[in-house]
């Protein structure tokens, strides 16, 4: 959940000398700050540098990280979608997967990198509202007033993120991870007949690669029922949802989660205390994935996640 960024300051030295779209396209300096976070702790995975609006800027959408992304012209007429070209990812985002060979090539042979994407409904909310928002009452008043525009948006966004995430795989990610950062704006009707179909279009669409598939279903704990429908490996939750009952709901799929990232400005005791708690909600079965709930928070101390990984380590060394 976000490695690198803002709360490393050998990050915040690369951020001053160049902007963070400039970061993304740059093959030598994403790779360096994927593995920044390697070198300094001893995490199990790592996840390719990027931001889920990547592909969007190579199919022509003009947007800005402000520091979250903010869309030159949003979304609102099928003429705009008709118009967004269909991702090529060699020819329109070609440093992405040159930051993934690099990347694999400094990476410690044990660590596996991890290739992602949005999901076609979280896109579908940055480009609809055009700039982030707590409600995005925008895109889910749109999904009603303007169904055949959203389903249309929501189609080419899946079949770009299936061509997408295949070239990372390609280029050397061992995993692929999906976002599905604004999942839970929907309530059940409309997270199955909405931002589901796309997702399993895009599961569907790189079963055949073999590489394990992680859905990061945030704030979605009252539809796992209709997530676990989905033909992927692991499924990603955030700090709301208690592991033990989800581990129910989710038969046949690995856990991943779900430590409230808050929880990395207790003192020492305290977080060994709420690590233990995760560990023991998750139970003693094989298949729990130690995460966090969601990304790290900028101002979080780096030796809170140092105390964090060792932690876990000692707690489930075999
Ligand atoms: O290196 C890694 O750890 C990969 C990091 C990563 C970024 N974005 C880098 C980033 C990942 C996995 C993402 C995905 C992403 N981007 C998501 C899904 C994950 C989630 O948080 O739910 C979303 C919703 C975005 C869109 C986005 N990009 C937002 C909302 C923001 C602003 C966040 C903030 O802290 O205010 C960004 C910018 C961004 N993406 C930063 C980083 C490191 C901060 C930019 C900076 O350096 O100024």
């Amino acid at each position: 959940m976000r490695q690198a960024g803002r709360y490393l300051p050998e990050y915040r030295e690369v951020r001053a000398k160049v902007g963070f779209s400039e970061l993304t396209r740059s093959p030598e300096l994403a790779a360096e700050v994927t593995l920044q976070p390697i070198r300094r702790f001893a995490f199990d995975a790592s996840i390719i540098f990027s931001d889920i609006m990547v592909p969007l800027e190579g199919m022509g959408i003009d947007l800005d990280y402000a520091p979250g992304p903010v869309i030159a012209e949003p979304i609102r007429t099928m003429k705009q979608v008709e118009e967004m070209r269909s991702l090529e990812p060699q020819r329109d985002v070609p440093f992405v997967m040159e930051a993934i060979r690099l990347t694999r090539a400094g990476l410690p042979a044990h660590v596996p990198l991890i290739g992602f994407a949005g999901s076609p409904f979280t896109l579908f909310a940055y480009l609809v509202a055009g700039k982030p928002s707590k409600e995005f009452a925008v895109p889910r008043s749109f999904l009603h007033a303007e169904p055949q525009v959203s389903a249309r948006l929501l189609e080419k966004l899946a079949d770009a993120m299936i061509v997408y995430l295949r070239a990372q795989a390609a280029a050397g990610a061992q995993a692929l991870m999906l976002f599905e950062s604004w999942g839970g704006l929907l309530g059940p009707y409309d997270f199955r007949h909405v931002a589901l179909p796309p997702v399993k279009r895009i599961f569907d669409g790189l079963k055949d690669l073999g590489v394990p598939l992680i859905y990061f279903a945030n704030n979605c704990g009252t539809v796992l029922d209709i997530i676990s429908e989905l033909p992927v490996d692991v499924v990603g939750v955030d700090w709301r949802v208690p592991l033990a009952g989800a581990r129910k709901l989710l038969p046949g799929k690995a856990i991943q989660g779900n430590l409230d990232p808050a929880v990395l400005f207790a003192p020492k005791a305290t977080l060994e205390k709420r690590i233990d708690d995760v560990l023991a909600d998750a139970g003693p079965a094989p298949g729990h994935i130690f995460n966090l709930g969601h990304g790290i928070w900028p101002e979080v101390d780096p030796d809170a996640i140092t105390r964090l990984v060792d932690y876990v380590h000692e707690r489930t060394a075999k």
